[in-house]
């Protein structure tokens, strides 16, 4: 060996493990043994002290986890970056570390308070290729890395760590001689993980297996062609040999029970500086963002935060006015970054559409490409959602118009507007990015009045007896509605007819409370039989048996309006005399009807065409207040997509995973009801009259 690295240990004498701070110490207070573990160290010690010159630290009684050097603080030529560590408990050891370094002669660098860094336990040199490793997510914060290139002048690449077991970058991670690295993929994320196979070269990656990697396997302490760990497991072995490694097992399960091992127990004082200071920077990327809003009190501060978090990046929050009154509105400013500049993009853009703006300074015109090809969107389109949004055009915010989600927007000189991909024409200019995008939340929508309008609506899908409360106050918007002249849509399934609720479904259209009945080519097919037979798909519905030879009632309802010409047909020629759709045609209720490859006949008036039937809905749609849907998955579905944010939907089902489904859409201004449909129309009918009783006398 022609070259002895100087290392820094600190002895055992007060190791135990006190306090839990990673998954490893749970249940391992006070078991360790301090026999054992002395003599595990002094046997890695003398190992160790083969290869290199050993730096003690003198320990300290009351910090226990002091042995692991690794954690003191990141050496890289003379200077040095101190730990700040996550945990109080480790913080006591910062002042006792930092006298050491000065002490020997190091140039220290502080980190802010309150951002983490726990020194070469999460960051790792990689001399092949010049850069540093450094981990994120589970004790040293994103935003270190930045100061960290700075302070060491070396290229920071950022690793998030996904797995709390592998909670320190030297766990599940570790750059040898000659290129190689030995790691635990799966204690990363994808991002991560791309990151690694784009900067390491396949027949440079060891890749461990979980059995191996929860040995410690990858702390290991590497010098030269050796390489000092507490267990390699055979396979392992071979392939570290194979690369022209000689493994030596020391076994030190003492240290385990505290969460670390051979690698955490030391920290290299002699490491050569990189000498590359145009390179050193960090891929990490950061902006600052506002949210203005009822912040705590609706939640969409953490659901910012955690949007944030989960997709790889990190916050910092430089200020944050809290609103005193429950109706005061709260702001915060907050730092977003992320590893690199295109995970902060995806960020950024599911922060807007939470309602985040960018400071007024940042903020500059929609970036807009054209459309090349018919009905296909230049790459990085906005996608939109269902809240109104606006784009920045010419110095200016403009209120985008035909709000939807999963469209785009088309600028046309000063004015925007939603299309959908297939509706794009060459040349028109799409937004693309998330540059000049805002999307507007209107705080009402979590104020206190339209939460008592539906004051259950918080709390998602109701059930039993809230049914009754639901059904009162729905009773009383629709009466609203119809007195102000608004307009209510209602998408209907069979399930309506099946359940014997045809007859108050036509009630409601006949008394002037529905504008628009939207649904498919089974309910108009059940509603006609229904009115022409007494039954619905065979079913006496009075009775609630099958009629012998029913199905033949079916198509005898499909061949009638087929003779016809049409349901409006139909009623024309005194054939329909009674149901929902003799009522919608009979009062001018407009209606569509979407086909689908499972429609029976199909009845004249279905549109087989979706494309058409889509922007029949859509018209139909447009300038509703409110939406019943009623046990219809699919069509509500399509309904909801085609919904701006501010309608309010009652979805109503038996089944409680698609009221969820369907209520789940970010908006506040929708309800799940839970009930079946037939004794939910009954209700909405009996109120009605007792709401026109009342108005009467
Ligand atoms: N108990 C210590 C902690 O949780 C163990 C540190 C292990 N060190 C390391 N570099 N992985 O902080």
């Amino acid at each position: 060996m022609d070259f002895r690295p100087k290392i820094l240990v600190c002895p055992p004498d007060y190791y135990d493990v006190e306090y839990v701070i990673n998954p490893w110490m749970e249940g391992n207070i006070h078991r360790s043994s301090q026999l054992l573990a002395v003599e595990q160290w002094r046997g890695f010690a003398g190992v160790l002290g083969r290869y290199a010159d050993l730096n003690e630290a003198a320990p300290c009684e009351g910090l226990p986890d002091m042995v692991f050097t690794a954690n003191a603080g990141l050496v890289l030529g003379q200077e040095v970056v101190l730990s700040r560590f996550m945990h109080p408990e480790r913080q006591r050891e910062e002042p006792h570390f930092k006298r050491w370094f000065e002490q020997h002669g190091y140039n220290v660098h502080e980190l802010p308070k309150d951002l983490p860094f726990e020194g070469a336990g999460d960051a790792l040199l990689d001399r092949e290729r010049g850069v540093l490793w450094a981990g994120y997510g589970q004790r040293s914060e994103l935003d270190s890395h930045p100061l960290v290139a700075a302070a060491l002048g070396v290229e920071v690449l950022s690793l998030r760590l996904v797995d709390k077991r592998f909670y320190h970058l030297d766990t599940c991670f570790c750059p040898l001689e000659g290129g190689y690295v030995l790691y635990f993929p799966a204690a990363f994320d994808a991002h991560s993980n791309r990151l690694v196979e784009s900067r390491v070269q396949p027949e440079k990656r060891i890749a461990i297996g979980e059995t191996e990697a929860v040995n410690f396997t990858c702390n290991a302490v590497n010098i030269g062609r050796v390489i000092i760990l507490n267990k390699a497991g055979d396979d392992v072995r071979s392939r570290l040999e194979g690369a022209g490694f000689q493994v030596i097992e020391t076994p030190l399960t003492e240290f385990m029970k505290a969460g670390g091992s051979a690698k955490c127990l030391t920290l290299r004082l002699t490491e050569p500086a990189i000498g590359e200071p145009e390179r050193a920077r960090a891929l990490v990327e950061s902006r600052v963002l506002r949210l203005e809003g009822h912040l705590l009190d609706s939640g969409l501060l953490d659901r910012a935060l955690d949007v944030a978090v989960k997709n790889g990046g990190s916050f910092q929050i430089l200020s944050f006015d809290l609103g005193r009154q429950r109706q005061s509105i709260s702001k915060a400013e907050i730092n977003v970054s992320a590893p690199s500049k295109e995970a902060l993009e995806g960020i950024i853009a599911q922060l807007i559409d939470l309602g985040a703006v960018l400071p007024p300074e940042d903020v500059g015109d929609a970036v807009l490409r054209g459309v090349a090809q018919p009905g296909v969107a230049p790459d990085d389109f906005y996608a939109t959602t269902i809240y109104p949004t606006e784009v920045h055009i010419r110095g200016k915010w403009v209120l985008v118009g035909a709000q939807r989600m999963d469209g785009v927007i088309v600028v046309d000189e000063a004015a925007a507007r939603c299309t959908l991909l297939r509706d794009l024409e060459t040349g028109e200019s799409v937004v693309v990015g998330t540059r000049g995008i805002r999307t507007v939340r209107k705080t009402e929508s979590r104020a206190p009045r339209s939460a008592e309008e539906f004051s259950f609506m918080g709390a998602g899908v109701s059930s039993e007896r809230r049914v009754e409360l639901v059904v009162d106050q729905i009773a009383w918007e629709l009466r609203r509605i119809r007195e102000q002249g608004g307009k209510v849509a209602v998408v209907a399934g069979p399930v309506v007819i099946h359940t014997g609720a045809g007859e108050h479904l036509a009630r409601l259209i006949r008394d002037g409370y529905v504008q628009a009945l939207l649904g498919g080519n089974a309910i108009a097919v059940h509603d006609v039989e229904q009115s022409l037979l007494g039954t619905s798909l065979g079913v006496d519905l009075k009775r609630g048996v099958a009629v012998r030879g029913g199905h033949q009632h079916h198509l005898e309802a499909i061949n009638l309006i087929r003779r016809c010409g049409g349901l409006a047909a139909a009623v024309r020629q005194k054939a329909l005399t009674g149901g929902i759709f003799y009522e919608c045609v009979t009062k001018g209720v407009p209606f569509s009807l979407a086909g689908s490859i499972r429609d029976d006949g199909p009845m004249p008036d279905t549109e087989m065409d979706l494309l058409r039937a889509q922007r029949d809905y859509a018209r139909l749609l447009r300038g509703a207040e409110m939406i019943l849907m009623l046990s219809s998955m699919l069509h509500s579905i399509g309904v909801g997509n085609m919904t701006p944010a501010g309608v309010k939907l009652v979805c109503v089902d038996i089944n409680p995973a698609v009221v969820t489904k369907l209520a789940d859409r970010g908006s506040l201004e929708s309800v799940g009801v839970v009930t079946d449909v037939g004794l939910f129309l009954s209700l909405l009918v009996q109120r009605l009259e007792k709401l026109e009783a009342g108005a009467a006398a």
